[in-house]
């Protein structure tokens, strides 16, 4: 079957794991053998949640791997191929990934890569995972000190959102999740952004709000050519400051949106209220790097390396307004240097 169609037919399951227990019961998952991908906290926090809601789990195998990133690698994915196939997997097997976007990027990679590609599906039990990493079908493991350099295009058959997992999850966890939410409603949907940036607690109906949106995005442009490069919104900058500055993830992605937003007032004439609002709210959770331009100098290799940039020029995904973003904007060295260096004011 092709990548779109796989795409299309993916299911994405709201109503949490009652609603996919009763999706497992029909014909299409019937004698199925299930192996569930787990880490040590999602064994002891979200496993015995999972088979006790989930009837045709109860028989399931599982297989730990590391915590985090470091399951993210060849040695892994080799180590639970040879389990499962020392389980007697086959290809009606059907790998069912319990964790947050590590655990999914692993499983998926796995899934597409044994017997030829079987089903997989994601149980995302970060913010993260649940409103991004755990849709779209991007499956990878990090290679050659390169993060993601071998994955596939692979989507699950099922993507389960249940937010009661979120219960366990460390706060600096739920703060990473927060700002890739953010994301997402800035470049699509204005109410949404400004409830979640009034909100006092996140809610599971905005979670699942964000979740249907990237679904409708990938769907849309399944190969990320087009309309799904908006989400892309803050990464130039984000990934740069990730890794310059060792920052999770989401923190970086945060702070890199507010250089986007600054760079969107200048150059797209996005309002500034918008922008100070940001501000303010980012500044209430994160402590905002200051870059000299020295420091700036520095990253702006790491922007240009990032893979969503056309050769030469540094291209990335601005705001005309929230709601309306615009992809493949050039951006100059110099227009970059004043955003960072406004970060710090
Ligand atoms: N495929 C994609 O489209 C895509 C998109 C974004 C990110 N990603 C990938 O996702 C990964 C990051 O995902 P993440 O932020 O979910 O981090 P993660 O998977 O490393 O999980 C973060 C931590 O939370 C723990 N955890 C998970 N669920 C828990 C729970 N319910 N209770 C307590 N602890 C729990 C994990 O064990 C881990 O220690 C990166 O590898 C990134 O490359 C992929
Ligand atoms: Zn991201």
């Amino acid at each position: 079957m092709r990548y779109e169609d796989m795409m299309k037919q993916g299911k994405m399951i709201f109503g949490g794991l009652s609603a996919m227990s009763r999706e497992l019961q029909k014909e299409d998952w019937q004698g199925v053998h299930y192996t569930i991908l787990l880490d040590e906290n999602t064994f002891q926090n979200c496993l015995p949640t999972l088979v006790s809601q989930v009837d045709s789990l109860q028989e399931a195998e599982f297989i730990e791997v590391p915590v985090g990133e470091e399951c993210k690698s060849l040695e892994v994915a080799a180590q639970v191929w040879q389990t499962l196939l020392e389980n007697g997997a086959d290809r009606h097997s059907v790998i069912v990934n319990l964790g947050g976007g590590a655990v999914c990027d692993l499983g998926g990679f796995v899934a597409a890569g044994f017997k030829r590609g079987i089903r997989y599906i994601n149980v995302p039990t970060t913010l993260l995972a649940m409103v991004d990493a755990a849709i779209g079908g991007k499956t990878a493991v990090d290679f050659g000190g390169v993060k993601n350099s071998i994955g596939h295009f692979y989507p699950s058959s099922m993507t389960v959102i249940e937010p009661v997992f979120l219960q366990t999850l460390p706060q600096e966890e739920v703060l990473n999740g927060m700002f890739e939410m953010v994301k997402t409603a800035l470049v699509s949907d204005a109410a949404l952004y400004n409830r979640l940036l009034t909100g006092v607690n996140i809610k599971s109906s905005d979670i699942k709000e964000i979740a249907r949106i990237k679904s409708r995005v990938v769907k849309a442009d399944p190969y990320d050519n087009s309309i799904r490069k908006i989400l892309n919104f803050g990464h130039t900058f984000g990934h740069a400051i990730e890794t310059y500055s060792q920052m999770p993830h989401g923190v970086a992605v945060g702070i890199g949106m507010s250089v986007a937003m600054y760079l969107s007032v200048k150059k797209l004439g996005l309002s500034g209220e918008v922008y100070h609002s940001y501000s303010k709210w980012l500044k209430e959770r994160v402590t905002l790097p200051k870059y000299t331009l020295k420091n700036i100098e520095q990253m702006l290799p790491l922007m240009y390396q990032d893979k969503k940039n056309a050769a030469g020029d540094l291209r990335c995904v601005l705001l005309q307004e929230v709601g309306a973003a615009v992809i493949d904007v050039c951006v100059l060295d110099n227009e970059v240097r004043d955003a960072f260096l406004k970060l710090a004011q």
